[in-house]
């Protein structure tokens, strides 16, 4: 087990490159294979950087069967830790084609060669956004799942391409793990979120108006009943979101079947309680506004991690001020993130 080699589609990316890290950390060999629509190259330098060795890299896309094909036999692939997407809630609704396309059709893809190749175990990028409209928090696993959004259909259809996968080979395993907040950076400051364009995301917003990229931070809305009228979110650390991947793994991959976990803190932030700490972090005060509610939006969401902690010997380490402060560092050593940096 300790030897397995792992495809990391979208490795390049947030969350598959510090994955990677944890993968790395816990013995196993990550293959990355991304196609680089939201990602530099320059991370897998990073990322040699950080652990001391040049990952194989695959560059290419999750619909192109023939690669896919190749890959798995060059490499002997033993299993898929699934992170390729698109995910701009945004972008989707205005694009939903796209994001079926890409999102839904790549995982097809994937499934299916992967079927013809007999490897049986993916892990899978899902996301709290498969619980749609929360209708009680914290939310568990039990919670009725639907979306607000394509982006959010297309893993909720993932999922449910991986439940019947998984219920007509009885040798399939698929870990959905669903995402709360994901923010952070490695502890180095060597790798962090690289967001093309304006961030969408509070924490990337509120790094870049730190460094001067951006006037102010628009905190939308703050007349939620929340402690201080600001939307609360279950921020967590992207090491240990990393590190839950590996934890799920590492218990599950001897079993098979479909099963969610959710990733997250249970601790809900505030949008002001992250500025603050952001303020903390890089010792300057940030600017912000109070605008509009952002339509979609809802006042709180956070997660019931117990069944990750109980099943998983897992559980989010890292807290609010952690996270920020790490966030700070990546942002302060690379401002306009990996693309444009030149030392
Ligand atoms: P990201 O955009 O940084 O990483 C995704 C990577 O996939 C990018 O490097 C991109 O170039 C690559 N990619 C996209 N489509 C591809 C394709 N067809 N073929 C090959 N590569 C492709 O995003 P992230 O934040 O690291 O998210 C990773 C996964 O986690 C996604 O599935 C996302 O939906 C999910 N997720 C993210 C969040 C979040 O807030 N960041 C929350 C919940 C779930
Ligand atoms: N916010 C601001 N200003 C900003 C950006 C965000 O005030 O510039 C607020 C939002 O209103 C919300 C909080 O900060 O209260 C967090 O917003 P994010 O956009 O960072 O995160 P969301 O909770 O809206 O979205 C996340 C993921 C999505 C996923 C969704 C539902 O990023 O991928 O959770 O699970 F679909």
């Amino acid at each position: 087990m300790m030897e397995n080699t792992i495809l990391v589609t979208g490795g390049a990316g947030f969350i598959g490159s510090h994955t990677c890290i944890a993968l790395h950390e816990a013995g196993f060999r990550p293959v990355v294979l991304d196609n680089f629509s939201n990602a530099s190259v320059r991370v897998l330098d990073q990322l040699e950087r950080i652990t001391g060795q040049r990952f194989p890299l695959v560059r290419g896309d999750i619909r192109d069967a023939d690669l896919l094909r190749d890959t798995f036999q060059r490499y002997r692939i033993d299993a898929v830790f699934h992170f390729a997407a698109l995910k701009a809630v945004g972008e989707s609704v205005r694009q939903p084609l796209a994001y079926y396309e890409n999102n839904v059709s790549g995982s097809l893809a994937l499934l299916q060669v992967m079927q013809q190749c007999g490897v049986r175990r993916m892990v899978f990028s899902s996301s709290a956004t498969v619980y749609g409209e929360p209708q009680y928090v914290p939310i568990d696993e039990a919670h009725p799942i639907g979306s607000t959004n394509p982006y959010g259909w297309s893993k909720v259809m993932v999922e449910q391409l991986l439940r019947d996968v998984a219920s007509a080979d009885s040798d399939f395993l698929a870990l959905a793990l669903r995402y709360f907040n994901p923010v952070g950076a490695h502890e180095s400051g060597l790798l962090g979120e690289d967001p093309l364009g304006t961030p969408n995301n509070l924490v990337p917003f509120i790094a870049q108006t730190a460094i001067g990229r951006r006037e102010h931070v628009q905190v939308f809305g703050s007349d939620y009943q929340t402690t201080d009228g600001t939307g609360v979110r279950d921020y967590i650390h992207v090491m240990d979101l990393a590190e839950g991947h590996v934890a799920a793994f590492r218990t599950h991959c001897g079993d098979f079947g479909f099963k969610p976990y959710n990733l997250g803190t249970g601790r809900g932030s505030s949008v002001l309680e992250v500025i603050t700490a952001f303020e903390k972090s890089c010792g300057a005060h940030i600017p912000w506004e109070a605008a509009p509610r952002r339509p979609g939006d809802v006042a709180v969401n956070w997660a019931d991690p117990a069944l990750a902690v109980k099943r998983l010997n897992w559980r989010a380490r890292r807290d609010l001020q952690t996270m920020t402060d790490d966030v700070w560092r990546w942002q302060s050593a690379y401002p306009n993130g990996l693309q444009e940096h030149t030392s």
